[in-house]
């Protein structure tokens, strides 16, 4: 991973009140990292930093890029999806009330947070630090316009791991779905909502005994979210396939 000392860096916007600075320090504090002051910082190609703002919302920055937490275009996918009953990840998935769902990638949490409304709990995995602290700071206390999505964040649960370990130390069976959306191997510069995670993003390709593991955790389904020239599709035999041929995105449902 991409670290720019041996400790991450907590500060400020400029010109910072009490509450900010206090909130940069606790941060520093929680997560083992050091306080700077903003002004003693200079922004440069090496350095990147967490900041706390006048709202008190953390995001990550460096000289030429931010990653900071909002919902994307979830309120227009729930909604297109209540209108005409189509979203491939809804469909692909089929959420219960009742479902437990793990997502092993979480980024974001675009994708959780829609899921999570239709059911009980989202457990999602984040390996990369500076993107599971941005979203674990901030999507309960997101300034969510719509009350679905404030309520689907608070059955997110938001853990910083890698799934290929995670993987190992689940009992069979555990999860009512498990759903893997890793970083395209062949990307989509397109995807504006993903460009702010590429910098720090963690790039793990999915394999075979991944898949095998991803299987024996599930009760009910595993579904995979992939290009469909990525190499994930040539490892398993996927009961269903669908997505955009426009696009070129496809979500896989291994059924159990
Ligand atoms: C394409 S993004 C996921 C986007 C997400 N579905 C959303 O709705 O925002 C893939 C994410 O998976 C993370 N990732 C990649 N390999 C991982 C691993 N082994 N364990 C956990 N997270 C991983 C990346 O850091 C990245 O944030």
């Amino acid at each position: 991973m991409v670290k720019n000392s041996s400790k991450w860096i907590f500060t400020t916007s400029h010109k910072p009140n009490k509450n900010q600075i206090e909130k940069a320090l606790q941060l520093a504090n929680k997560y083992g990292g050091v306080y700077l002051e903003r002004n003693k910082l200079q922004m440069n190609k090496e350095n990147f930093y967490f900041v706390i703002d006048k709202k008190l919302s953390l995001s990550f920055q460096w000289e030429d890029g931010k990653l900071f937490f909002h919902p994307s275009v979830s309120k227009i996918r729930l909604n297109n999806y209540l209108k005409n009953g189509i979203d491939y990840l809804i469909n692909a998935v089929s959420p219960q009330k009742s479902d437990i769902i793990l997502d092993l990638t979480l980024g974001l949490g675009s994708d959780a947070l829609l899921l999570s409304h239709f059911c009980k709990e989202v457990v999602g995995l984040e390996a990369s630090f500076p993107i599971y602290a941005v979203v674990v700071e901030n999507i309960t206390n997101y300034d969510y316009k719509e009350n679905w999505m404030k309520e689907a964040s608070k059955k997110i649960e938001v853990i910083n791991s890698d799934f290929k370990n995670f993987l190992n130390e689940q009992k069979e069976e555990s999860y009512d779905v498990v759903y893997c959306d890793p970083m395209f191997e062949n990307p989509q510069y397109k995807s504006s909502s993903i460009n702010p995670l590429r910098k720090f993003a963690r790039y793990d390709k999915i394999t075979k005994v991944d898949l095998e593991k991803m299987v024996k955790i599930a009760k009910k389904k595993v579904v995979i979210k992939a290009r469909s020239n990525d190499s994930v599709w040539d490892l398993y035999n996927f009961d269903k396939k669908n997505g955009s041929k426009k696009s070129g995105v496809f979500f896989g449902v291994i059924e159990k």
